[in-house]
């Protein structure tokens, strides 16, 4: 990374993270090194609980790990210090995240769901407000704008929450088992959507899946495992 960190969009060093179970320590991440390149993307499998959704919160900095550093683009983090004020603009301009359970806010449309992120991030509301709209027709929903969320399909509703993820133009999003509460065929279409937009906006992936076939058509292809990400 060092060499030329700005082709680095995302990394991690030496990253650990452990949780107390009672008396015990359960060691969930023990140094996990990551590098993602520029407009590339990684899978990751794993058992159920090995700590794929741990390893992204840590990566988008919503949880402190116990050691390691975390790299968004050149900025270099230490990753068990609590997030400062500023982190919360940068992670909004940087990097987008996609949950299985979509987290759009029940109260507002789908418009004003998308331009949330850029509300977060300080950014100019009426270029932003086209670029919103431009995405939600990507996305093959931009007649259900001005629906709130309850009023969607789960499928509509998570390309809704993957153009919220992309408005800000962010050079990497986490998309923790997109599809997973998703039949097979909506999962496949909602993924086929996930890695075109990646592609077509240049931001990075990182897909936490179950399925080997989502897997395999991303450019790297890991499984986490006793803490670690093996390569395979
Ligand atoms: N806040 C927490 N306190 C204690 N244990 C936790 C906490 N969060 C996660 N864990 C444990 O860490 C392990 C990894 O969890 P998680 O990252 O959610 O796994 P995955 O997403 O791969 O299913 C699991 O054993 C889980 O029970
Ligand atoms: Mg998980």
């Amino acid at each position: 990374m060092s060499n030329n960190p700005s082709k680095f969009v995302l990394g991690s060093k030496n990253l650990s993270k452990n949780f107390r179970v009672g008396t015990e320590i359960l060691r969930v991440l023990d140094s996990v090194d990551l590098k993602l390149e520029e407009s590339s993307s990684l899978s990751i499998q794993g058992d159920s609980g090995c700590g794929k959704t741990t390893l992204l919160n840590l990566l988008a900095r919503l949880e402190t790990a116990d050691d390691g550093f975390i790299y968004w683009g050149d900025r270099k983090i230490k990753a068990d210090q609590k997030p400062h004020a500023k982190e919360s603009r940068w992670r909004s301009l940087h990097v987008g995240v996609v949950y299985q359970s979509y987290y759009l806010i029940p109260e507002l449309t789908v418009l004003e769901n998308v331009m949330m992120s850029v509300k977060l991030a300080g950014l100019p509301f009426g270029i932003y407000e086209e670029r919103a709209l431009s995405l939600l027709k990507d996305m093959g929903v931009e007649r259900k704008s001005q629906q709130i969320p309850s009023k969607l399909s789960g499928g509509e509703r998570q390309r809704v929450a993957i153009a919220r993820a992309l408005v800000n133009r962010p050079r990497v999003i986490l998309a923790d088992e997109p599809t997973g509460n998703l039949d097979e065929r909506t999962g496949g279409e909602v993924m086929e959507l996930l890695l075109h937009s990646c592609w077509k906006e240049q931001s990075s992936l990182v897909l936490v899946t179950h399925n080997p076939n989502f897997a395999k058509a991303t450019n790297m292809v890991s499984v986490l495992k006793d803490g670690n990400l093996m390569y395979v």
